[in-house]
């Protein structure tokens, strides 16, 4: 069962605050070396799982191996491999940037030297050079939220858990962290993120579970989730309303079941469940000497996923 593929690998895990049960008999496995997105809304229990992944907080019961750790038994040995961004580290508001990693460097082993080096680096990597020669307690809240994520990787782990990394960053500061994370991914490093955005684990994840109601209820590639809701749609346009008129009643001859929908006065899209209805519907148009002027053929975002799967809630 516990795979050393596996980075995380969580069995019928219960977790309640009192009279609320936040997680309740939730499976998970996140493979190692990928970047993992946990997609859910306030309080769907994205942090209580983070916390409960990094030994920071206790569960009621349930199997959890992480980095093939049993917890909660092997705690140290988990904490030695991983590291949370704002959760071990304290920065020291009085003094700069840069003092602060060299500390913490030290502190993790480091000699002078290397610390220096490693500290220069994580700057640089966090578009931090010039700040960090002022005090902490003079950055913005980006700047202070990309020195936190620097302080947590002085030394490099295997698996890297970041909180809601990048809520109410900008999008310069959101796209540094993004960088930063597919560099380390791309070294071999998990990572296990949470976000309420879509976009991020869109265009970050290589794995997006949605947590609901206290379990995983969708998991899969973010192309896997987007074809298990909607289906994929092509639209059409033509060099007129008349012309889209007889593609219409074509197509609607063609394909009894489907539903066209117009839109504009010289477009039509239908919704087809694989590419190969997409070119026949184009192959009986020429046969009928129509032209289309475009075509294009688009699948389900992933807000359908996320609202077939949250029953229809939305944050925003
Ligand atoms: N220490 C605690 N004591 C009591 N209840 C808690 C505690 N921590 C979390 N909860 C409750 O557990 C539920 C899940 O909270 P959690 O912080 O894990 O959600 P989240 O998905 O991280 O939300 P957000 O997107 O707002 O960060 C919420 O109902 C919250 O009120
Ligand atoms: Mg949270």
């Amino acid at each position: 069962m516990m795979g050393n593929s596996m980075a995380v690998e969580i069995r019928n895990l219960c977790k309640s605050f009192k009279q609320n049960e936040v997680l309740k008999d939730l499976d998970l496995s996140v493979p190692k070396g990928k970047i993992f997105a946990l997609l859910g809304q306030n309080g769907a229990g994205k942090t209580t799982m983070v916390k409960i992944l990094s030994t920071l907080l206790k569960f009621d019961s349930g199997h959890i191996n992480v980095l093939s750790h049993e917890l909660p038994k092997q705690s140290d040995s988990v904490r030695s491999k991983i590291s949370m961004t704002g959760q071990y580290v304290a920065l020291d508001e009085d003094l700069t940037g840069e003092q602060n990693l060299i500390l913490i460097a030290r502190l993790s082993g480091y000699n002078s030297i290397q610390a220096k080096g490693r500290t220069k680096e994580l700057l640089e990597m966090f578009d931090l050079s010039d700040a960090g020669k002022k005090t902490v307690k003079t950055y913005s809240g980006g700047m202070h939220r990309r020195l936190d994520i620097a302080a947590g990787i002085i030394k490099t782990p295997e698996l890297l858990f970041l909180d809601e990394p990048t809520t109410g960053l900008d999008p310069r500061s959101r796209s540094v962290v993004w960088d930063f994370v597919r560099g380390l991914a791309h070294n071999g490093t998990t990572i296990f993120l949470t976000t309420q955005y879509l976009e991020e684990a869109d265009r970050l994840a290589d794995l997006i579970a949605v947590i609901e109601g206290g379990k995983i209820v969708a998991k899969g590639t973010p192309t896997e989730l987007k074809s298990l809701v909607g289906r994929k749609t092509v639209s059409i346009r033509f060099k007129d309303t008349a012309e889209r008129e007889s593609a219409k009643k074509l197509v609607s001859k063609s394909f009894p079941n489907k539903s066209v929908t117009e839109h504009e006065s010289d477009l039509f899209s239908i919704e087809i469940s694989d590419i190969s209805q997409a070119n026949s519907i184009l192959n009986g148009l020429a046969d009928a000497s129509i032209e289309p002027v475009e075509y294009s053929i688009s699948q389900a975002s992933l807000d359908e996923v996320f609202l077939t799967f949250t029953g229809g809630k939305t944050n925003e």
